[in-house]
């Protein structure tokens, strides 16, 4: 274990405390998931639920995350050990590093699918093509073997090989500069999809609630999305918050790190359901949604081809500041709680969390006759980590931090040692103690239909 003289890896400036933050929160979760469950999900309504969630119970439980990981230096586990010495609340760290095992193994088929389109693009694959082209283009890929499994594991060597350069040489740099740019770019992706013939109903689909189309499932699938989209949950922002020095006001970096997250993910909802509605496709396409959206897209703009070019590859870029949030709780912990070396403990999460990617991967194509609860491995997976590892994960948290650590320590921690105010303080007490706890679980119980459909 890292004696507590031992200097510690750690995030330099502020900037790069929120790029790193934002890194891991800013992913395929909003690019590709936010889209595809709210499409599935009814849209405007599930948009508001959502928003809702982000707002009261998952600020709530990121500013937990962080203000667990400064105080206790540690890993995701290490922190609750150290925070409650011989008390059996690490359990809730090896959830964690269970979950970030069933995220990154599903979350990296998507990060290879990302990896085609760049190539696609690049190769000028998409050119020329009408909409039912480009959806067989989608469909042949998506069920073949290997292709999908090369980008896959190409994709876990690139994760591995910046977490084994350590946290601020790796995490901190790669953030900062592409951020920004892929946010311009969806910015002016935004602006061709709005300004397509038939666009003004993907916008009513995506802003007009439709109240009828509420239900246990759409908040709990409303909630998952949260919690994923956010990191949040599994203990990836506990690592990070035991890289954050000791001067950073965290409440402050929770609210913004929220607010790009959420931003971005109601930016790519604006980029998305226009051109579905355009096209004539199905906002309930499921996983592909955007893959089959995005070339359309790039079809019919100006400049398209360099637009899809560098917009696949900056997706692939937040793809992997997320990727590597994920991986760095597993290796955090192997390092300072196994006493591995981070070479020998990247190497081996790494070739362990791809095997059960690869059955992910194959669960499109070879393996897609292989059901559980009616749905295939991937499937089981995604909704296995975004609405029950993820949020229970959040309830034990909050319960810890509300509980366990107690007020004045949470004090002490918010507000650097009582140098800054925290307006909200006894506000955000309340959430973690109570609130959040509890609708968490009235949710998931609902949710899966406790309570009767
Ligand atoms: N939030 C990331 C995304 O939106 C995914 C992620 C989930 C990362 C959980 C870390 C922990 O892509």
């Amino acid at each position: 274990m890292t004696g507590d003289s031992a200097p510690r890896d750690g995030f330099n400036s502020k900037f790069g405390v929120i790029a790193a933050a934002a890194g891991s929160a800013v992913g395929l979760g909003n690019i590709w998931r936010f889209p595809y469950v709210a499409g599935e999900n009814g849209g405007g309504a599930f948009l508001l639920i959502y928003v809702g969630f982000i707002l009261t119970i998952g600020i709530s439980v990121m500013l937990a995350e962080f203000v667990i990981g400064r105080r206790a230096q540690r890993n995701a586990l290490g922190s609750f050990k150290k925070l409650a010495p011989g008390k059996p609340w690490w359990l809730i760290g090896l959830m964690g590093i269970v979950a970030a095992f069933v995220i990154l193994a599903f979350y990296s088929t998507i990060a290879g699918w990302t990896f085609e389109y760049l190539i696609q693009a690049i190769g000028n694959g998409f050119s020329g093509k009408s909409t039912s082209e480009l959806n067989q283009m989608f469909a042949d890929f998506q069920t073949s073997t290997f292709r999908p499994i090369l980008w896959q594991l190409l994709f876990m060597v690139f994760t591995a090989s910046i977490i084994l350069a350590g946290v601020q040489k790796g995490i901190e740099k790669y953030t900062k500069l592409l951020m920004p740019l892929l946010v311009l770019l969806i910015l002016v992706m935004c602006a061709r999809s709005l300004t397509l013939a038939g666009a003004g109903d993907g916008v009513a689909f995506l802003f007009k609630p439709d109240f009828s189309k509420i239900s246990g499932t759409v908040i709990l699938e409303a909630l998952g999305q949260a919690f994923f989209s956010m990191s949040i949950g599994m203990g990836a922002l506990i690592t990070y918050g035991s890289y954050i020095k000791k001067d950073n006001y965290l409440p402050g970096t929770a609210f913004q790190v929220a607010l790009a997250d959420t931003g971005i993910a109601i930016l790519a909802g604006v980029m998305i359901f226009p051109a579905v509605f355009a096209f004539g496709m199905s906002p309930e396409a499921g996983a592909g949604l955007v893959f089959q959206v995005l070339p359309n897209i790039f079809e019919a703009m100006p400049g398209g081809y360099i637009f899809g070019v560098l917009f696949f590859l900056l997706l692939s870029v937040a793809a992997l500041t997320s990727t590597i949030s994920v991986l760095e709780v597993v290796v955090a912990y192997a390092i300072e709680e196994l006493n591995m070396s981070r070479k020998k403990a990247t190497i081996v999460f790494t070739v362990a969390i791809s095997f059960l990617g690869i059955l992910a991967t194959l669960s499109f194509s070879e393996l897609s006759d292989f059901e559980i609860f009616g749905n295939g491995i991937f499937a089981n997976l995604d909704w296995l980590s975004a609405n029950l590892l993820l949020p229970l994960g959040g309830v034990f948290i909050v319960i810890f931090l509300g509980w366990v650590l107690g007020p004045k320590a949470i004090a002490d921690e918010v507000t650097n040692g009582g140098s800054r105010k925290m307006r909200l303080f006894k506000a955000f007490l309340f959430i973690i103690k109570y609130v959040a706890p509890i609708a968490i679980l009235a949710v998931f119980l609902y949710g899966i239909g406790v309570f009767g459909k």
